[in-house]
């Protein structure tokens, strides 16, 4: 299966989850998807539904779409600015650098934004609490290859071309406000901050939000698929057998590339919660995923 990249490179990104996740979700296509934490949007670019809801309370990946699916800019306007900054990159360095993150603080200008994530220290993605961008700049001189910028303009194509044949929206909003109005002929896909996990102050996440969300998710008549992790080398989320033992829970190994180095692999065992009693299709899936996966079909029943 050929997987979609979305245009923003992000640390956490699901993109050799996405087969794994798509395998159980049980959907409809006269359905409408609602994902409430939406971050880079990996998995629904890979699932393409024809009505979406995409919400975030990051502003800024919320901006860069709603931009680039009501077409304020395209795949020429993110080349030519590439190709215009990185030209000057390359002979002022952290000086440019530092004035492009200045005036994204200030503008929130979204192709600002693909600029400095795709030329700050290891394309982090990190805020501080007024949501200005604060990860410093890295030298490393084979950015500015051009391969490396038609990589970036052709993955903002392949997002515009999805959103032009299909109904979506964006939307900065909490969680709670996307679930509320969700109705049930809508299937809700989360990927919240995983508990314990997150730190920082633009993603942080506590014991209340996983409540809240365990309560909306399950307290209404829609269906519901949630990733979240199940254990690490040494701990457990203690949370898969209290909070949510009253829902159907599967597992697999993943690694994440934090600093895309090898010794930076973190082995974890993600988990994927549904609400729907679909068993024997997750029996099915177990045992046809990977078949499915080699011949590029997706599962809709
Ligand atoms: C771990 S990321 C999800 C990863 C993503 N789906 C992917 O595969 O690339 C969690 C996201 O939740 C968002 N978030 C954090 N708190 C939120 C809240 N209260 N309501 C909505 N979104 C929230 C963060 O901004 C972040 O984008």
């Amino acid at each position: 299966m050929k997987i979609i990249v979305p245009p923003i490179k992000i640390q956490w990104i699901k993109t050799k989850l996405v087969e794994f996740i798509i395998s159980y979700v049980d959907f409809n296509i006269d359905w409408k998807w609602i994902e409430p934490f939406m971050w880079s949007g990996v998995v629904w670019f890979n699932f393409a539904p024809k009505n979406a809801l995409f919400c975030d309370t990051n502003p800024h990946t919320i901006k860069l779409y709603q931009w680039l699916n009501e077409w304020k800019i395209d795949h020429f306007d993110v080349k030519n600015h590439l190709e215009k900054e990185w030209k000057i990159l390359s002979e002022k360095w952290v000086e440019h650098y530092n004035h492009i993150r200045e005036r994204f603080n200030q503008d929130w200008n979204p192709l600002d934004f693909i600029f400095i994530n795709r030329s700050c220290f290891n394309w982090m993605i990190r805020f501080n609490r007024k949501w200005w961008f604060n990860v410093p700049f890295c030298k490393k001189p084979d950015r500015f290859a051009q391969s490396y910028v038609t990589k970036i303009t052709n993955q903002v194509k392949n997002i515009q071309s999805l959103m032009k044949q299909n109904n979506w929206e964006f939307r900065c909003q909490d969680f709670r406000e996307t679930i509320k109005n969700a109705s049930k002929d809508d299937l809700i896909y989360c990927d919240p901050p995983y508990i314990w996990r997150h730190v920082d102050y633009f993603d942080s996440w506590n014991e209340q939000d996983e409540f809240d969300l365990h309560k909306l998710l399950t307290t209404f008549w829609w269906k519901f698929v949630m990733s979240t992790w199940h254990s690490n080398d040494y701990r457990s989320n203690e949370y898969l057998n209290t909070l949510w033992n009253d829902c159907i829970i599967k597992t697999t190994e993943h690694f994440y590339h934090i600093w895309w180095k090898e010794k930076n692999r973190n082995p974890v065992t993600e988990a994927i919660i549904m609400n729907y009693k679909k068993e024997h299709i997750c029996e099915k899936n177990d045992k046809t995923i990977k078949k499915n996966i080699l011949q590029n079909k997706l599962i809709h029943v």
